[in-house]
């Protein structure tokens, strides 16, 4: 038995029938140089989707780990994202992002932030259309899309994103644009899911952990996973890499979901997608 059937990952069926493992590993911040070992660590570990971005100059040590791993292509999803300064350039950027990763096809391809100011997001997307008719990209989506911006774009797509990749954790659960998102077909993805950590020590979730001897991590994931998100936390640490996989053994109840549900406190921690438009990213 592989490592990742050992960890019984649930996976989520994305509105063109792609599947992708409902909790993945997420390398925001992953420094490059450190890269490879971590991901590698996170295979070793069972985890069988990867989510970077060419924004974070780690896709090369990605590529090399999956190449390390020995493990069979299709049996990983490997995400990345379109960097905002790159919005017009789409289809020499994603060859370079494929390159980097050592892949023939991406899994998923987001457009990183909408930066309205600049204006190219539709686009953006019409070019993202042609790389998925053209098989290069399995399915397509958006990250930090709010309504409006959603409302925009699906006013010309031919498809609809498969995934809105946005900033949810117990402090800032972006219910609206979460809502909206689900009844458009558009799955829901939840980056910075521990609020970077800072959520770990609010009361309900200590004492839940304490009451399902689980830790804040895997209480706070696993109220990600019962509401059907996709998670991608994010750890250097070999111990907390292992520990996060172990939320999909936590089921908690409707009333201790609701418990972590009222944390709600609209305190942001990434940029404000409204506003954001630093095109480094
Ligand atoms: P570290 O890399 O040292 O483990 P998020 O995924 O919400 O962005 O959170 C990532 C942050 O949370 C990182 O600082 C990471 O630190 C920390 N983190 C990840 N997993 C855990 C865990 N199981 N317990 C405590 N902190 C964690």
């Amino acid at each position: 038995m592989s490592p990742a059937q050992e960890t019984n990952i649930p996976t989520v069926t994305l509105n063109n029938g792609v599947e992708i493992p409902q909790l993945g590993f997420g390398v925001f911040q992953v420094p490059p140089e450190e890269t490879q070992r971590i991901v590698e660590d996170a295979l070793e570990a069972g985890y069988r989707h990867i989510d970077t971005a060419a924004a974070y100059r780690n896709e090369a040590g990605v590529g090399a780990a999956l190449a390390a791993s020995g493990i069979p292509r299709e049996e990983i999803f490997v995400t990345t994202k379109l960097r905002n300064g790159e919005q017009g350039i789409v289809k020499e950027v994603f060859q370079r992002s494929r390159d980097a990763l050592g892949l023939d096809y991406l899994d998923l391809y987001l457009i990183h932030w909408p930066v309205p100011s600049q204006g190219l997001y539709v686009q953006a997307w019409a070019n993202m259309e042609d790389l998925h008719a053209d098989g290069q990209i399995r399915a397509i989506g958006v990250s930090n899309f709010l309504e409006d911006h959603l409302d925009t774009l699906l006013k010309s797509a031919r498809v609809v994103p498969a995934v809105n990749q946005i900033e949810i954790h117990p402090t800032l659960q972006q219910r609206n644009v979460a809502a909206k998102s689900r009844s458009l077909g558009i799955a829901v993805e939840a980056y910075s899911p521990l609020g970077q950590g800072a959520d770990l020590g609010a009361d309900p979730v200590r004492k839940l952990a304490e009451k399902y001897d689980a830790t804040p991590a895997q209480v706070v994931l696993a109220w990600h996973l019962a509401q059907g998100t996709i998670v991608i936390p994010k750890s250097a640490n070999s111990g907390r890499i292992r520990e996060n996989l172990g939320a999909v053994s936590v089921t908690l109840t409707d009333a201790e979901l609701a418990d972590i549900t009222a944390l709600e406190a609209g305190v942001r921690i990434g940029a404000d997608p409204a506003t954001a438009a630093f095109t480094q990213m």
